[in-house]
């Protein structure tokens, strides 16, 4: 299991949110495979934690273009690597492989974290800073 803590808190609640869903479901996804639920598991992943990626990442992108971000094109560049950490899971959903699924899930969090930690927590600063939200 994987955990979100306060240090992940951009304070631009929509986002905060949205990363919240985003640990639940990679939870719910090696709840299911402990379970032996390859199946369900298998279609959460590809039906909404996919989806919801690409929904985070380009609610994100426009947050960030609403409030006029000057890092906006580089951090777009990053959500590709976003993207990838959460698509090299698939095999391991697939063969249903709950240690192997764990090993890079470990991994890839460790990416998104500071993703989440370090590069979206600016946006929020610098939302803050011009009392934008
Ligand atoms: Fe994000
Ligand atoms: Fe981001």
């Amino acid at each position: 299991m994987i955990e979100f803590d306060n240090s992940l808190i951009t304070h631009v609640e929509e986002m905060d949110k949205q990363h919240l869903r985003l640990v639940a479901l990679l939870n719910n996804t090696y709840e299911l495979l402990k379970e032996g639920r390859k199946e369900e598991a298998l279609e959460l992943f590809q039906k909404e934690l996919l989806s919801y990626v690409e929904f985070h990442l380009s609610e994100e992108e426009k947050f960030m273009e609403k409030i006029g971000y000057p890092e906006l094109e580089s951090h777009r560049k990053v959500h590709e690597i976003f993207r990838r950490e959460v698509k090299n899971l698939a095999p391991y959903v697939e063969r249903g492989d709950l240690k192997a699924f764990r090993e890079a899930l470990s991994y890839a969090w460790g990416w998104l974290y500071n993703h989440i930690a370090k590069t979206d927590k600016k946006y929020g600063i610098y939302a803050k800073e011009r009392g934008l939200i």
